[in-house]
């Protein structure tokens, strides 16, 4: 799969671009993506919240926003990515998320508010690359028996398709889940807990 998308998200989070969105598909395909509401640069660099639009978001689709000067992934998991999450738990190093980061409300088997869509920032927790998005299960040359997920192409980590790290890599912990909340159920925004906010 080409990963040209999330390379090009990533590029623009380093120049420091305000416009902040790459998307890649589940063929590799560039889309447009809009965030619905943009705060200024200084805001952002300050940690203000980010909206994100996710109603063009298709299933096995990922969109990159920006929060903090981080890379935030937004992926739209379908039904079978989320049947191989559940059957993975035995690769893994922290299974249940009890050594990893996340709110409350994530620290659940699929690691969401809501089953479909996975929130994650987009640093590995080895030594902060940005891990690339492989949703095919097909054998790979990184793992023979791949169900999809996250490989980081600094020192090999691998992570399943809820951000879990596998066991024998050199990430001591899952990817982490950002505070987010749904504004309604288009739109999220990271940054906070609440859905009033
Ligand atoms: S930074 Fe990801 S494996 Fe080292």
């Amino acid at each position: 799969m080409n990963n040209d998308g999330v390379d090009k998200g990533r590029r623009r989070l380093l120049i420091g671009a305000t416009s902040a969105v790459g998307a890649v598909g589940a063929v590799g395909a560039a889309v447009p993506f809009i965030a619905s509401w943009n705060p200024s640069a200084k805001a952002k660099a300050a940690g203000a919240p980010v909206r994100v639009k996710v109603d063009k978001l298709e299933m096995g689709q990922q969109v990159i926003a920006a929060w903090q000067g981080k890379p935030i992934f937004i992926l739209r998991r379908e039904q079978g990515m989320l049947e191989n999450i559940t059957q993975q738990n035995d690769r893994l190093a922290d299974p249940a998320s009890n050594e990893s980061e996340q709110p409350d409300y994530a620290k659940n088997e699929y690691r969401s508010r809501k089953d479909d869509l996975l929130v994650l920032i987009g640093l590995c927790t080895h030594l902060g690359c940005s891990p690339k998005i492989f949703t095919e299960v097909k054998p790979m040359e990184f793992e023979v028996d791949w169900k999809g997920g996250y490989h980081c192409p600094c020192h090999g980590s691998k992570f399943d398709l809820a951000g879990r790290v596998y066991q024998g890599v050199p990430a001591p912990t899952n990817l982490v889940v950002p505070p987010y909340s749904y504004i309604d159920d288009n739109t999220i925004i990271v940054g906070v807990d609440e859905e009033s906010a």
